[in-house]
C-alpha cells in the first residue's frame, strides 16, 4: 500500500507540474507577445516538462526511503515535500478542465445540429488531386495515420440567440451564417483542400460568410489564398477580421489585399447590413494583438448584433458592450483532444474553458470554431470545422 501511495504521489506530481506549465503556456499565447519570445518560452516548457520526471526521481533517490520504494511523504526532505505539494496542486486545474469537458459543455439553447464528416484526401481520385490536397509542404506529423488535417467536418448548428429586438417572436426564417476560422495557409494542407472547403461553403448557401482570423502563415501564399476565397463573394456577403498569426507578418498588407478582393474588414468598427428579413449590426475585434477594441453597440433597432473576435477571451467585453452573438476561433479546439483528459493546450486566458463550441454568458451567445488549418499540421480527435449557424432571434 505504501508503495502505491508513493507511486501515486510521483505520478500526481509529474501531472501537476506539466499542468502548471500548460497553464502558463496557454495564458502567454493569449497575450500580445511576439512569436520569437513565445518560441523561446515553448522550448523552456518542453525542457521543463521532459526533464522533470528525471529530476523528481533523482531527488527522491534510490534508498529504502525513496517514494517509489515505499518511503512515506514525511520521510522525504523538506524541499521535496514542498515541491510535491506545489506540483500536485496543478492537478486541480487539470481535473476541473476534465470535468468541464465531459459534463458541462452541452448548451441547452442549441436545439438541433447535424454533422457531415469528409475525408478530403480519401475522396481525391487521382495522384494530381491527392498532391493538391496534401500541398507542397511536408511535415512529419502527416505520417501519423490518425492525423485529421485532411478531413473536414461540416456542422450545422441551429441556435436561438437572445436579442432584445426579438420581442419573443421567432416568425422569421433562420439566418444562416457560415463561420470559418483559422485557415492558416502554410502549404499543408494544399490548395486542393481549401477548394473543397470553398465548395462546401457554396453548397451551404449561407446568408453571410464570416471569417474570424488567421489567414496566412506563409506570406508567399497570400495571392493564392485570396484567389481561392474570391468565389465566395458571389455566394453571400463576406466579412473578415485578422488573427494573431496574421499579426506576426505584414498584417496591414494582408488586410488591404484581402479587402481589395472584395471581402470587407470590420476590425474596430461596425457596419449595419440588411440580410433578407434581418437587420444586423456586425463589428470586429483583433484585440489584444492589433486594432482598436470592439465598438460599444449604440444601435438598438437591429435584429442581431454580431461581434467577430479572433480570441474568445473578448467575450466579457462583448457581453458588456451589448452584443447578442460573438464568433471566435484562435484556440483550434485544442488540436489534440486526449481520450480521458480532453483538450490540454488552448491559447486563452481561460485555458480550455472556451476551447470550442457554443457558450452562453448572460444574454450573449458565443460560438468558438475549431478552425480549419493550423501552423503545425497536427490534429487528433479535433477535426477541422466549417460551421453553418442557423440563428433565430428571440428573448
Ligand atoms: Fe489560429
Amino acid at each position: 500500500m505504501q508503495h502505491l501511495i508513493g507511486w501515486l504521489l510521483l505520478i500526481a506530481s509529474i501531472a501537476g507540474h506539466t499542468e502548471w506549465w500548460v497553464v502558463i503556456v496557454n495564458r502567454s499565447h493569449a497575450l500580445r507577445i511576439r512569436s520569437t519570445r513565445l518560441r523561446k518560452f515553448r522550448t523552456l516548457h518542453d525542457l521543463a516538462v521532459l526533464s522533470y520526471p528525471v529530476i523528481l526521481l533523482w531527488l527522491t533517490g534510490t534508498g529504502p526511503k525513496s517514494l517509489w520504494r515505499g518511503g512515506s511523504f514525511s520521510e522525504q526532505s523538506f524541499f521535496l515535500q514542498c515541491l510535491l505539494i506545489v506540483t500536485i496542486t496543478g492537478c486541480i486545474p487539470l481535473i476541473l478542465g476534465m470535468v468541464r469537458w465531459h459534463w458541462i459543455r452541452h448548451p441547452q439553447f442549441k436545439h438541433s445540429d447535424s454533422t457531415t464528416r469528409h475525408d478530403v484526401l480519401g475522396q481525391a481520385s487521382t495522384d494530381e488531386e491527392r498532391n493538391a490536397v496534401r500541398g507542397p509542404r511536408r511535415h512529419v506529423s502527416q505520417l501519423w495515420p490518425w492525423n485529421e488535417i485532411f478531413h473536414l467536418e461540416v456542422n450545422t448548428k441551429a441556435i436561438r440567440v437572445n436579442s432584445s429586438a426579438g420581442n419573443g417572436k421567432t416568425t422569421k426564417a433562420p439566418l444562416r451564417l457560415a463561420h470559418i476560422s483559422d485557415l492558416h495557409f502554410i502549404g499543408c494542407p494544399g490548395l486542393g483542400y481549401y477548394q473543397f472547403l470553398v465548395n462546401q461553403i457554396t453548397e451551404l448557401q449561407p446568408d453571410l460568410i464570416l471569417f474570424t482570423g488567421d489567414l496566412i502563415d506563409e506570406m508567399e501564399l497570400l495571392p493564392e489564398a485570396i484567389d481561392i476565397l474570391r468565389p465566395l463573394l458571389s455566394v453571400a456577403p463576406c466579412y473578415f477580421i485578422l488573427g494573431n498569426h496574421d499579426w506576426k507578418y505584414e498584417h496591414e498588407q494582408i488586410r488591404s489585399q484581402f479587402a481589395a478582393s472584395g471581402w470587407r474588414c470590420v476590425t474596430g468598427r461596425s457596419e449595419i447590413l440588411r440580410v433578407g428579413e434581418y437587420q444586423i449590426l456586425l463589428a470586429g475585434s483583433e484585440q489584444p494583438w492589433t486594432g482598436p477594441a470592439p465598438p460599444v453597440v449604440r444601435d438598438a433597432g437591429c435584429d442581431l448584433r454580431v461581434l467577430l473576435s479572433h480570441s474568445p477571451d473578448q467575450h466579457l467585453l462583448a457581453k458588456r458592450f451589448g452584443y447578442d452573438l460573438m464568433l471566435s476561433g484562435h484556440t483550434h479546439g485544442g488540436q489534440v483532444v486526449l481520450p480521458l483528459f480532453g483538450p490540454i493546450y488552448s491559447p486563452s486566458l481561460f485555458g480550455v474553458s472556451y476551447v470550442s463550441g457554443l457558450f452562453r454568458r448572460g444574454n450573449m451567445t458565443m460560438h468558438v470554431s475549431r478552425g480549419v488549418g493550423a501552423k503545425d499540421p497536427m490534429r487528433w480527435r479535433c477535426c477541422p470545422e466549417l460551421t453553418c449557424l442557423e440563428v433565430t432571434c428571440g428573448n
